[in-house]
């Protein structure tokens, strides 16, 4: 009768030996109301005659090793199944597949889970060991930025990590999105936005979430890379047109960060640099030609400073004055045009006296010309008391 038991229990448990629950991840991270699978396959020696299946959750308050068997989540028996995960699992039920779906997963759902199977026998009873550990993602997205450097300021040329994660863990089998100031950076699809080489486009504001998902961080995060000014510039304004009498101010513009904390105006004048002012605007009340002239401005920030490009200030003279310049001028020019005119017509009357053996050339095309003399500034002898001259004019074929 020893014998007996005794071979029972080496034939037992070497059966026992050859049984097995395979739990194809260890590990799952699922978001909030998704579904999850746990993909499992288990053996068991055809010698026994399988009484129940199940999925258990270990308690809180129990081991989580499986030693202790928690709650049904699933049950072979449908009645022994939790309150917590009626309707809410889809068991495989396929010969040695005993895999499960869960539905709807929440954040109470967190923890371990085991496959276990009893037979008839005392003995047969099986957990699979291991389990698997799911832990459920709560929304929101969250940014964080990591550099090599701790409680430093981030400056051009540092690498920059920045990483995307839910509260407990985060899922990395769907594509992510990235966004900087609210627009899509197509080309980063991961958890993990790495920049090694961080510039000063990169400064803005980032979040990110699922491709395509409209669940998007909540907050976003400021990636405040520091850098020394750039495209230093002037602009110049005026009450109106750059001309002499007008207001102008010319402004130091740039892209700095931190602000730009100095600034300084110099005005070039035949080679010689000046040092005209220190605000962000050089104001000039009213314009001459004097401050005509190539400027330039410096802006600083604790990074460094840049300076502009040479900006040329040209100080017109106003029109109106423009216009009675060219009043003037027009006038002259029609007195000396008047002038030469009494000069010319009195030659014509001198000419006026021709050969005689001229006539005989003259031909077919005559002009009468109507010519009115000065009255009074000329005192060479008039011809007759009438004002109009005829003129024969010639002209050869
Ligand atoms: C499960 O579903 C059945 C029918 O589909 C329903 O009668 C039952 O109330 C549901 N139980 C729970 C806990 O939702
Ligand atoms: C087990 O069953 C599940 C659900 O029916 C199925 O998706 C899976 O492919 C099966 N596994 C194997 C190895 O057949
Ligand atoms: C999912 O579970 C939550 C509670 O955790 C419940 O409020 C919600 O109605 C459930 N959704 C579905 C589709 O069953
Ligand atoms: C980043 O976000 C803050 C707060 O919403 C906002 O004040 C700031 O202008 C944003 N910066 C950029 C570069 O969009
Ligand atoms: C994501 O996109 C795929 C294919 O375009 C679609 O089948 C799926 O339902 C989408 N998921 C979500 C959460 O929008
Ligand atoms: C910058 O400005 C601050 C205060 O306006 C001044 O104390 C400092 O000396 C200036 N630095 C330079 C380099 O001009
Ligand atoms: C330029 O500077 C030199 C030396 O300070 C001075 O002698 C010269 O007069 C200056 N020229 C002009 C046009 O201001
Ligand atoms: C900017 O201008 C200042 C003043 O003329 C000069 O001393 C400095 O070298 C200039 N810096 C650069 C980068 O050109």
């Amino acid at each position: 009768m020893f014998y007996i038991s005794t071979l029972l229990q080496l034939l037992l448990s070497a059966a026992v030996a050859s049984w097995s629950v395979s739990y194809y991840s260890r590990s799952i991270c699922a978001f909030e109301r998704s579904s999850v699978d746990f993909s499992c396959m288990f053996d068991c020696s055809d010698y026994h005659i399988l009484k129940t299946k199940y999925w258990f959750k270990p308690e809180a308050h129990q081991k989580q090793d499986g030693s202790q068997v928690g709650i049904s989540v699933y049950n072979s028996e449908a009645a022994k199944i939790h309150q917590l995960y009626k309707n809410r699992t889809a068991y495989a039920n396929r010969d040695k597949n005993c895999s499960l779906q869960l539905h709807n997963v929440s954040k109470s759902d967190t923890g371990m889970y085991f496959f276990r199977f009893e037979t008839y026998s005392s003995r047969g009873k099986y957990t699979g060991p291991g389990g698997i550990n799911l832990r459920v993602a709560v929304l929101p997205f969250r940014v964080t930025v990591k550099t090599k450097k701790v409680n430093e300021h981030i400056h051009e040329g540092d690498s920059v990590t920045l990483t995307c994660s839910t509260e407990n863990c985060t899922p990395t089998q769907e594509p992510f999105a990235w966004f900087k100031n609210q627009r899509l950076i197509p080309e980063a699809t991961d958890s993990v936005l790495q920049i090694t080489s961080v510039s000063h486009d990169d400064f803005g504001n980032y979040s990110c979430g699922l491709k395509n998902s409209s669940t998007t961080s909540a907050d976003e995060i400021l990636l405040d890379v520091r850098y020394s000014p750039k495209n230093v510039k002037i602009a110049i304004l005026s009450s109106g047109n750059i001309q002499e009498g007008n207001s102008l101010t010319l402004i130091c513009k740039s892209n700095a960060n931190p602000a730009v904390t100095n600034y300084s105006w110099f005005m070039i004048k035949e080679a010689n640099i000046s040092y005209i002012g220190s605000d962000r605007e050089f104001s000039i009340k009213s314009a001459s030609q004097k401050d005509g002239g190539q400027y330039f401005c410096t802006a600083k920030n604790d990074m460094g400073s840049q300076n502009s490009t040479v900006t040329p200030l040209k100080v017109e003279v106003p029109s109106h004055r423009n216009f009675l310049l060219t009043a003037t001028a027009v006038f002259l020019f029609l007195m000396a045009v008047l002038l030469m005119f009494v000069t010319v017509t009195e030659e014509i009357y001198e000419n006026l006296r021709k050969s005689p053996e001229s006539e005989e050339n003259l031909t077919t095309y005559v002009t009468y010309v109507d010519l009115r003399l000065p009255s009074s500034t000329s005192d060479r002898p008039r011809c007759n008391s009438q004002d109009v001259i005829y003129s024969l004019l010639s002209y050869k074929d």
